[in-house]
C-alpha cells in the first residue's frame, strides 16, 4: 500500500508540493473537510462543451482531491455531489451525474482500495436510481474495513429535510418512551443526523465564488471555518486544497469563546 501511495506521490506531486505536504503536516489538520464542488456548468460553458462535460471533469477532480486528503491525514471528506433541489435539473444532466458513481468508483475503487480509503454516502437512498446505489453499496462494502480516510458522498442530501426527519425521530422516540424530552441535547440530536457517525466538519470548502450553504450541513457547520475560492471545481487543484488548510491552520477557532 505504501508503495502505491508512494508512486501516486511521484507521479502526481512535484517535489515542491510533496515539500509543502510535509511541512503542513506539521500543524494540526482538519479532522473532517467537507466540500461543495460547484462551477461544472460554467467550466463547460467557458469551452463551449455541454455542461456534463464540466461534471466529468468534476469526477476526475475528486480522484486527485480525496488521494491528498488521504495523503495529509484527514480523517473524512464530505463531497456534495447532488442535492436534494438537484432534480429540477435537465434530465439528461440528472441522468449524467447518477451515472458518475459507478464511472468513478468503477475506474478507481481498486486505487481506492489500495490506498486504505473508506467510501460512504449520506443522503435519501430511495429516490437513487439503482445502479447509482448499486455501485455506491458495492463500494461500501468493499471498503468497509478500511480505516483511512472515510470518503463521503453527500447524495440526495438536502440538510433541511434531514433536519425535519431528524425531528420527526425525535418525536417519534418521545412518544414510544425511547427518549425524554428532558434529555434531548444538542448532542443527542446530532445522533439523529445522517452524520451521526462524524465530528461536525472542521473546514468547509465551496468553489466558483459563491458565497452560500445550498442546503448542506446547515446543522454541523455551526461552528466550522468557511473558505471560499473564485475557482471553478474543475479547475481546483492540489494547491487549492493545500492552501485551504493552510488558511485553516491561521484561523483562530473560538467556539463563542474568546
Ligand atoms: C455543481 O456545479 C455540481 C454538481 C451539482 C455536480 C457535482 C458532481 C461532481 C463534481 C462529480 C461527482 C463525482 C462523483 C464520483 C459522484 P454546477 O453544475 O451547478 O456548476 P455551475 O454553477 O457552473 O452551473
Amino acid at each position: 500500500m505504501l508503495n502505491k501511495l508512494r508512486l501516486w506521490k511521484n507521479q502526481n506531486n512535484s517535489s515542491i508540493l510533496r515539500d509543502k505536504i510535509e511541512e503542513i503536516k506539521k500543524s494540526p489538520i482538519p479532522e473532517h473537510v467537507a466540500i461543495i464542488m460547484d462551477g461544472n456548468g460554467r467550466w463547460a460553458k467557458k469551452r463551449a462543451l455541454p455542461r456534463i462535460a464540466g461534471h466529468h471533469e468534476g469526477m476526475k477532480v475528486v480522484r486527485k482531491t480525496t488521494m491528498l486528503a488521504n495523503d495529509l491525514g484527514i480523517k473524512t471528506l464530505t463531497l456534495y455531489a447532488f442535492s436534494t433541489e438537484n432534480w429540477k435539473r435537465p434530465k439528461n444532466e440528472v441522468d449524467y451525474i447518477m451515472k458518475l458513481p459507478e464511472e468513478f468508483l468503477g475506474t478507481f475503487l481498486p486505487e481506492l482500495i489500495e490506498n486504505n480509503v473508506q467510501v460512504k454516502m449520506m443522503g435519501y437512498k430511495n429516490q437513487l436510481p439503482e445502479h447509482t446505489l448499486r455501485a455506491i453499496e458495492k463500494a461500501m462494502k468493499e471498503t468497509k474495513n478500511n480505516d483511512g480516510l472515510v470518503l463521503n458522498f453527500a447524495l440526495n442530501y438536502g440538510s433541511r429535510a434531514e433536519i425535519v426527519d431528524a425531528v420527526k425521530q425525535v418525536l417519534n422516540d418521545c412518544q414510544n418512551g425511547k427518549l425524554k424530552e428532558s434529555e434531548l441535547t444538542e448532542q443527542i440530536f446530532s445522533s439523529y443526523l445522517m452524520t451521526a457517525e462524524f465530528p461536525d466538519p472542521d473546514l468547509l470548502i465551496r468553489t466558483s465564488g459563491e458565497i452560500r450553504l445550498s442546503n448542506f450541513m446547515l446543522w454541523q457547520l455551526a461552528y466550522s471555518e468557511f473558505w471560499f475560492t473564485d475557482v471553478l471545481w474543475p479547475d481546483f487543484s492540489e494547491e487549492h486544497l493545500l492552501e485551504a488548510v493552510e488558511v485553516y491552520q491561521k484561523r483562530q477557532r473560538r467556539f463563542g469563546g474568546i
